[in-house]
């Protein structure tokens, strides 16, 4: 089936937000006998193909996770290769993301890339800054964990300043400093290479978003599968606290 088959059968009820756990670069490598950096490579071309997608099913905010906080962790030549990647793809694709009016950023903590990455990421921020289309959010060095304790330390600061006072803090106020706050609420949370668990993603921003997970491995994930991933959200039904009942009548 193609996308475009596959997508005339979504209803209107598209997520707005969606972000994906690019899981499974490694072990897509290791079962074609490869080293884990052809993964990573591979995966470039899914990362093009769920853009692409995001774009036709119209879908407003796409948040890609592709390095958390603790995979310095791991050994240090796969971490260079990755940091090589990031900083090829991003000089190679913003001139195309930018054609297609979508707006890029990267969330973490960039402090620790090298200044030459640290400047490429912020001129495609820039390039990109007014784009009225898709908001392509990359996590690089994020850690949900990270995100909420920076906001609570930007919340402190305030106080501190006595630009709001203790009783200002509140779950819209520490919401409005973490990361993502300016795009609609995150709708569905994907996960491919087959594990069921969050990883220290958007630990503050997945309080009520529909999860899918998959076995397919990042590298064989595509627009087609984003689609059929649509498709299954729009059967959920979320209730945000209520009854079924209370939903449906509405
Ligand atoms: C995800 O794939 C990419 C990153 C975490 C950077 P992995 O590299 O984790 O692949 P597996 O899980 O080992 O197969
Ligand atoms: C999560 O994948 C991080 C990214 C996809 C960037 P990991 O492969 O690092 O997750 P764990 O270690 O298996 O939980
Ligand atoms: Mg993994």
């Amino acid at each position: 089936m193609t996308t475009d088959s596959v997508l005339e059968k979504v209803s209107t009820n598209v997520p707005q937000h969606i972000a994906v756990i690019m899981d499974g670069n490694g072990r897509w490598a290791q079962a074609q006998g490869k080293g884990r950096v052809a993964g990573h490579k591979a995966g470039v071309e899914s990362v093009r193909s769920v853009v692409r997608g995001a774009r036709k099913a119209d879908v407003k905010a796409l948040t890609l996770f592709a390095f958390s906080s603790e995979n310095w962790k791991r050994p240090e030549q796969e971490v260079g290769v990755l940091m090589d990647l990031f900083m090829f793809v991003l000089t190679k694709e913003v001139k195309r993301l930018h054609k297609n009016n979508i707006r890029f950023q990267v969330i973490g903590d960039v402090s620790r890339f090298s200044d030459k990455l640290q400047k490429s990421i912020a001129k495609s921020e820039q390039l990109t800054a007014d784009n009225t289309g898709l908001v392509l959010s990359v996590a690089a060095n994020y850690g949900g964990r990270w995100d909420i304790a920076n906001a609570a330390k930007q919340l402190a600061s305030q106080v501190k300043n006595n630009e709001i006072s203790l009783d200002d803090i509140d779950e819209h106020s520490l919401d409005k400093q973490t990361c993502l706050a300016d795009l609609p609420a995150l709708d569905l949370l994907i996960r491919t290479g087959g594990d069921y668990r969050i990883s220290n993603f958007l630990l503050w921003q997945a309080a009520y978003a529909e999860f899918y997970f998959t076995d397919t491995l990042w590298p064989d994930f595509d627009e087609v599968e984003l689609v059929q991933a649509i498709e299954v959200f729009e059967q959920r039904e979320r209730r945000f606290g209520k009854t079924g009942e209370q939903v449906v009548s509405k």
